[in-house]
């Protein structure tokens, strides 16, 4: 594999700019690519705020934040793309969706490049089937915020190869993350598990357990996570939420991933959380 040097982002919302910021910060070439000048515009605001952030609690020199705002591009053109070593796929939660993409990337991106995901949820095997290059397609899944969390959870398809495993690994530890390997099944560790907690609170909110203060409260004080799983939800999108407990369902087949129509709901009326400044709680 050669040496990595430019990382292209695909999709710059709140994942997508938080990957492409951390690609800058650790000296990466970086380029951020949207389909849309607005999300672009925020992606650029975001990431001068989160780099602002990390210089004021010391985190980050400033010329490590200077060099790093020096390294980030963004643009609208996916032939800028043609340079990438690696690209990173971060748009919607929607296999239809990014497969369209993954079958454009393949035929842009330069033989070499590795093409991951940052799927929550949907199959790295089926992604790669629509490329001629299944061995460098893998799933490198960060969490939220991705320049604060710790964890890269890494998935294999049934075809990826071992040297871009081990490039992918080596990369995310080259960003101060620790990885673990998920096989390619829906969901893989970490929303498999989170999801359904997710899911349930929504269940406990629409059967009127409690209100969703106090589910919140519950969980955050009872079980010391760092915020309830309703505001949880509102933080990580309630769009993304339903598409993983879709996922759940649709590829584990049992009853108990069904998404709780209260979280339906929300989704359908637009309440997509903190992103749209309404979900469960009103950010207005
Ligand atoms: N950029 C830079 N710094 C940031 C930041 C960002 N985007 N977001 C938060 N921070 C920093 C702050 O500077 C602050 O630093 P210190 O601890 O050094 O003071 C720290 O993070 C805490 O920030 P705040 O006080 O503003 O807010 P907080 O205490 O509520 O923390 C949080 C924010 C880190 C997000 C914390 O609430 C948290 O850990 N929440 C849970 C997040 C989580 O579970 N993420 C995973 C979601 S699941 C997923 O991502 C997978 C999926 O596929 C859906
Ligand atoms: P988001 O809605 O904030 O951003 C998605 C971005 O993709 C938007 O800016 C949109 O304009 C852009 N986009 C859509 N189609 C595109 C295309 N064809 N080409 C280029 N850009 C396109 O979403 P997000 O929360 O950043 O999630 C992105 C991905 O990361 C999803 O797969 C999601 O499951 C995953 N993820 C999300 C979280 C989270 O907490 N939100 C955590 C880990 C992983």
């Amino acid at each position: 594999m050669a040496e990595i040097k430019t990382i292209a982002v695909m999709g710059g919302g709140q994942m997508g700019s938080g990957i492409a910021q951390l690609a800058a910060v650790h000296g990466f070439d970086a380029w951020l690519l949207d389909t849309d000048y607005n999300a672009l515009s925020r992606a650029t605001k975001s990431i001068s705020y989160s780099i602002q952030r990390l210089v004021s609690k010391g985190q980050l020199s400033q010329a490590v934040s200077k060099d790093a705002l020096g390294r980030l591009r963004y643009t609208l053109n996916l032939e800028e793309l043609s340079s990438a070593d690696v690209v990173i796929e971060a748009i919607v939660e929607s296999e239809e969706v990014k497969k369209k993409l993954f079958l454009e990337l393949d035929k842009i991106a330069k033989s070499s490049a590795i093409l991951a995901s940052n799927t929550s949820s949907i199959s790295i095997t089926r992604l790669a089937s629509a490329t001629s290059r299944p061995k460098q397609v893998i799933g490198m899944h960060f969490m939220n915020p991705p320049p604060i969390m710790k964890l890269v959870e890494i998935v294999r398809g049934a075809d990826t190869s071992d040297e871009t495993f081990n490039a992918t690994k080596a990369l995310a530890e080259r960003f101060g993350k620790t990885v673990i390997c998920s096989r390619d099944y829906a969901g893989f560790v970490v929303n498999r598990i989170l999801m359904p907690m997710i899911n349930e609170a929504f269940f406990t909110l629409y059967t009127g357990v409690a209100t969703k203060e106090d589910i919140d409260v519950g969980m955050k004080l009872g079980t010391n996570h760092p915020m309830g799983p309703l505001e949880l939800a509102d933080f990580i999108g309630l769009d993304v939420c339903l598409s993983i407990m879709k996922v759940l369902h649709a590829g584990l087949g049992d009853n108990k991933y069904a998404p709780c129509p209260l979280l339906v709901q929300y989704v359908d009326a637009g309440r997509l959380g903190r992103k749209r400044g309404i979900g469960v709680y009103d950010y207005q």
